[in-house]
């Protein structure tokens, strides 16, 4: 679906590309935003009188809108800008539950989730004494209600999980998690790398109280994201950033002020193109419909797995999949020569642990092959995959 859109396409007549999990393409679109933004109308955003200027402001804060709108959040308030994902995790665990949590505390995640939704809560166990607790998956490494309520106890504060994974490719049934959660006191976190590029994300709807996204998994460009956080969340967050455009006055007596959320959660300049590209990327999603993308993806992944499981010397991990995530490996060959095989035909995969480094506990293999598809790939591209694969022998020539 739409390839014309993106140039990568029309440069790249070869190429196949299937680690839309690491990144995605950007169509024209985007790409124009970005341009237009550098050439007809820099300037900084809130802080000039003169017309670009406020060209700027206005393009900025219509983002936060469609932003907004996007995820079903109830203010664009609650729309914070960050560098990414990683980003947004690391502020939700720093200037947010580092002050509402205290020793002893525990926080639940799982051994599928990526660096970022661990990482930032091994490094609080260390600072203040949370206690970070897995929650048991199931044979097909997934997350029920049932296993969350296994390891939940009365110090229970915190569930942090993705809500579609990136190495698995689950779909974490986040509302029904929600509901039982709050019911017990219990904050929810959810890391939407993975989903909101390729599900329709309703953050009213599943009632969540913290969500993170990056811009450049969803056509957008790299170094922006958002962080969403229910109102009250925000209000009483720490700025993890000091200085300009996040304050309204400071004296040398050392009286100051800060301004309200969102701005007081984004010092300095921000990425201001990256937010502009951001819009237009949701723009173009919206257009393409985040259910056809969904439907797409998944049709896709059915023929991609039945594909696979026509050569016989191949293992998929992963066949329950509920996303455009699939993970295999050629059998005795190392993950990453498989990617340098593919490579040579111009075939672009994931290999390795995927920045998911403790799924290996579950999966009992380390290093894998992963595909991950977007709704511009193409059953004709998994055709080429399979040929090449089939002819997985020739690895010992070409790469061994
Ligand atoms: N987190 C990205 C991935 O899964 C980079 O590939």
């Amino acid at each position: 679906m739409h390839r014309e859109d993106f140039l990568m396409f029309e440069n790249n007549p070869d190429l196949i590309y299937l680690d839309n999990g690491a990144t995605t393409f950007k169509p024209k679109e985007v790409v124009d935003k970005i341009v237009d933004y550098y050439t007809k109308y820099t300037a900084n955003a809130h802080r000039g009188d003169y017309d670009i200027s406020q060209e700027v402001d206005m393009e900025y804060e219509s983002t936060r809108e469609v932003v907004k709108d996007f995820i079903g959040a109830k203010s664009s308030k609650e729309i914070i800008f960050t560098k990414g994902t990683t980003e947004s995790m690391n502020i939700i665990v720093s200037s947010f539950m580092k002050n509402y949590l205290q020793k002893g505390d525990e926080v639940l995640i799982t051994k599928a989730e990526h660096a970022s939704n661990v990482l930032p809560w091994f490094e609080l166990e260390k600072e203040i004494g949370i206690v970070v607790k897995f929650i048991p998956l199931t044979d097909t490494y997934k997350v029920t209600l049932e296993n969350i309520k296994k390891v939940v106890t009365s110090k229970t504060k915190v569930i942090s999980l993705a809500a579609i994974t990136n190495v698995i490719g689950d779909i974490r049934p986040i509302k029904e998690i929600t509901k039982y959660a709050h019911e017990n006191n219990i904050l929810v976190v959810v890391d939407g790398a993975q989903s909101v590029p390729h599900t329709k994300t309703d953050v009213k709807d599943t009632d969540i109280d913290f969500l993170a996204f990056s811009a450049h998994k969803m056509l957008g460009p790299t170094g922006v994201g958002v962080l969403y956080a229910k109102e009250k969340y925000l209000e009483v967050m720490k700025p993890f950033t000091y200085g300009g455009g996040m304050n309204s006055r400071f004296e040398s007596t050392k009286e100051l002020e800060y301004k309200d959320i969102p701005l007081r959660l984004e010092a300095g300049t921000q990425n201001i193109a990256g937010v502009l590209g951001l819009k237009a990327a949701i723009l173009y999603l919206e257009k393409v419909g985040m259910d056809n993308i969904h439907e797409h993806e998944l049709i896709l992944r059915d023929y991609l797995i039945k594909r696979l499981q026509e050569i016989p010397n191949i293992t998929v991990y992963n066949v329950e999949s509920e996303s455009g995530i699939v993970i295999f490996n050629i059998d005795d060959i190392f993950a990453e020569d498989t990617s340098r095989y593919l490579n040579h035909y111009k075939i672009c995969i994931r290999a390795g642990n995927h920045c998911t480094k403790i799924i290996k506990d579950e999966i009992k293999v380390k290093n894998t092959c992963r595909i991950s598809l977007y709704f511009y790939n193409t059953k004709e591209e998994i055709d080429k995959l399979i040929e090449v694969l089939k002819d997985n022998k020739k690895i010992y020539d070409i790469i061994l």
